[in-house]
């Protein structure tokens, strides 16, 4: 297993370390445009694995030569956010940068798996979808893994309890109208409606949704990257371990939820095909609606690109 991870920032750096804490490939390349910090990291990196017992080969690189035949690309080249900005005030600089990563990892293995996590992130999908000419299967965007982990430690927190206890859904696009499925969310089986009024779960709902921006104005210079490195390795782990988990990932829908053209934020199965199946959930009409006008925020900055 060969794992790419371009963009070897706070959030590539951080996930290729999990990557290879957790011995999820053999061989992990970072990539990066800055000369000295994908090889400086990586050899870093690398030195560590003879005390934490790992056989995992890291490479840092700013080509893409070492790159060839991954079996996973995960695209976190771009800028993050710094205080008042939105995700999609990142759109023109990282379009580009997307596209660029898209061409480059692609020509050199073109049977990857690509996920996505830069900003505007949804869009960013797309992009990179677009691009590379792949089937949808094999173009993943990682955010609905976060946002939920982001609601299941805030009902952890509120409840005092275990987080592993704490099961919960967020669907549409990552943003600050993604839609959080209240009836869904559970602590140990118990619906989360019987635990909390629903003042308390409007507040901490609204908590996901701001979740990102809240770690932004106390880092100022960056975003968050914890969290997210360990989102995206759930999604690898699924992968890579054929595990075909369900997890909240923004794919291409091609007629699920009456939506056409657009990544967003869904319940999906990720084994070693990438996407195996997208789950369709009956949702009420305030759900779907919701999810619309989230799916509808993205279309437009898709139509807005020049392809
Ligand atoms: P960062 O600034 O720490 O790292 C970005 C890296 O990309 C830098 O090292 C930069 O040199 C590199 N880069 C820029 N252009 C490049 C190119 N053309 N080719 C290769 N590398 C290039 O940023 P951080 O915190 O790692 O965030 C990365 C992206 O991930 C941002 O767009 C951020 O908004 C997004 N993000 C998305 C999340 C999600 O839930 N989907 C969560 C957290 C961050």
């Amino acid at each position: 297993m060969k794992i790419t991870i371009v963009g070897a920032g706070n959030v590539g750096a951080t996930t290729a370390q999990r990557i290879i804490d957790n011995e999820l490939a053999n061989e992990v390349v970072l990539v990066d445009i800055v000369e000295g910090i994908p090889q400086g990291k990586g050899l870093d990196m690398y030195e560590a694995t003879p005390i934490t017992g790992v056989d995992v080969k890291v490479i840092g690189t700013n080509g893409y030569e070492e790159t060839a035949n991954s079996d996973i690309i995960i695209i976190t080249a771009g800028v993050a956010r710094k205080p008042g900005m939105s995700r999609e005030d990142l759109l023109n600089t990282n379009f580009g940068i997307v596209k660029e990563a898209t061409l480059k990892s692609i020509e050199k293995s073109p049977n990857a798996i690509i996920i996505v996590v830069t900003n505007p992130l949804d869009v960013m999908a797309y992009t990179a979808w677009r691009i590379s000419g792949f089937e949808r299967h094999r173009v993943i965007g990682m955010a609905g893994v976060l946002d939920t982990a982001r609601f299941r430690t805030f009902i952890a927190m509120e409840l005092n309890v275990s987080v592993e206890d704490v099961y919960a859904f967020v669907l549409g696009g990552h943003g600050d109208d993604m839609v959080p499925l209240v009836r869904y969310t559970t602590v140990a089986g118990i619906p989360i409606s019987e635990l909390l009024p629903k003042e308390k779960i409007e507040q901490l709902v609204k908590r996901t949704r701001e979740g990102g921006a809240e770690i932004v104005s106390y880092l100022k210079t960056g975003s968050a990257y914890y969290a997210p490195s360990a989102a995206i390795v759930e999604m690898v782990e699924s992968i890579v371990k054929d595990k075909k988990r369900i997890l909240p990932c923004s794919v291409l829908l091609q007629g699920e939820y009456g939506l056409n053209d657009v990544f967003v934020g869904v319940p999906v199965k990720l084994g070693k095909k990438g996407v195996e199946e997208i789950i369709e959930l009956k949702l009420t009409d305030e759900e779907k609606q919701a999810l619309h006008a989230s799916a509808s925020r993205v279309k437009k900055i898709i139509d807005s690109l020049k392809f």
